[in-house]
């Protein structure tokens, strides 16, 4: 089994057809989960409609939305709506069996509200703030996804969990990825983004040891940082190889699978 975590900017340039043929050649072989990103598309839309949206910095470097209410409600309207509908309609139309569902159906991710938040202020000072509406994956219940994939549907996830007061949480896809990862025992997590792996100084990763991801983690700048630490959790908790890789060329997944396309991170060496 291997989980795909596509991007926002994979599928926004217009839906992909090297990556559809792609994905089908590799469903002959292999059972398939999707997660899908789109942040960028959250911020347009949500400023469209005049909210406009605050991103913060933990005492980690590590940047994220404001989640407040209003936000919540935008967040997922763009996430399981738009952006999934779009994915879904997409790979149907190249033949895919697809099926779109978030993180709340079926109690699919559940989270834990972060009532304060600690962040870090253009000063340099820490402050603390009330949490919001985002979350920490607190348990993946993939039933649904098991029930789904058997009967040949390729699940499409949106980042969105459940909260322990029944409310939708925005929680990163990243994360939410790597922790399906983990719950569906999957042999691999397959990150497809717009940059061609994991960046140090001048040059790309090729294959670094688990050891070796937590050590380069803090120059790892916004974004990618993400996927490193999902990577790193995902690794944790038993799944063999994350490989982070450009979703923009050929065969990318066939080639993040090679060896040729990305970075991987590996439980083995
Ligand atoms: N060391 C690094 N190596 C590679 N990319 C980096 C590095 N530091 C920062 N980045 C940035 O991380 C970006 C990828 O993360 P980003 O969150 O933008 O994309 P995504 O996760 O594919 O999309 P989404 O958030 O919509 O799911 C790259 O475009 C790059 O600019
Ligand atoms: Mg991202």
């Amino acid at each position: 089994m291997i989980i795909l975590k596509v991007g926002g900017d994979i599928f926004r340039g217009g839906l992909n057809q090297a990556l559809a043929n792609d994905l089908k050649k590799i469903l002959e072989a292999s059972k398939l989960v999707i997660v899908h990103g789109g942040g960028d598309e959250v911020t347009e839309i949500a400023e469209k409609l005049g909210k406009k949206q605050i991103f913060v910095t933990s005492p980690e470097g590590i940047r994220s939305r404001y989640t407040d209410e209003e936000t919540v409600e935008i967040y997922t309207m763009v996430m399981a709506g738009r952006i999934n509908k779009a994915i879904v309609r997409w790979l149907l139309s190249y033949g895919v069996l697809a099926v779109g569902l978030s993180g709340i159906d079926g109690a699919l991710i559940t989270a834990s509200r972060k009532k304060k938040l600690i962040i870090v202020d253009e000063r340099g000072r820490k402050r603390v703030i009330e949490g919001g509406y985002t979350g920490k994956i607190v348990k993946v219940n993939p039933q649904i996804l098991r029930i789904l994939i058997e009967n040949g549907y390729v699940p499409v996830v949106s980042p969105i969990a459940l909260g322990e007061e029944n409310e939708c949480l925005n929680v990163d896809s990243d994360r939410a990825a790597g922790q399906l990862a983990g719950a569906l025992k999957a042999d691999k997590i397959i990150f497809l983004t717009d940059v061609p792996g994991v960046r140090l100084g001048e040059k790309y990763l090729k294959r670094i040891s688990l050891g070796c991801a937590r050590e380069v983690l803090p120059k790892i700048g916004p974004g990618m940082d993400k996927k490193v630490i999902a990577s790193i959790e995902a690794l944790e908790i038993g799944v063999r190889e994350a490989i982070i890789a450009c979703g923009l060329v050929d065969e990318p997944i066939t080639g993040a699978l090679k060896g040729l396309n990305g970075t991987v991170i590996s439980s083995e060496i």
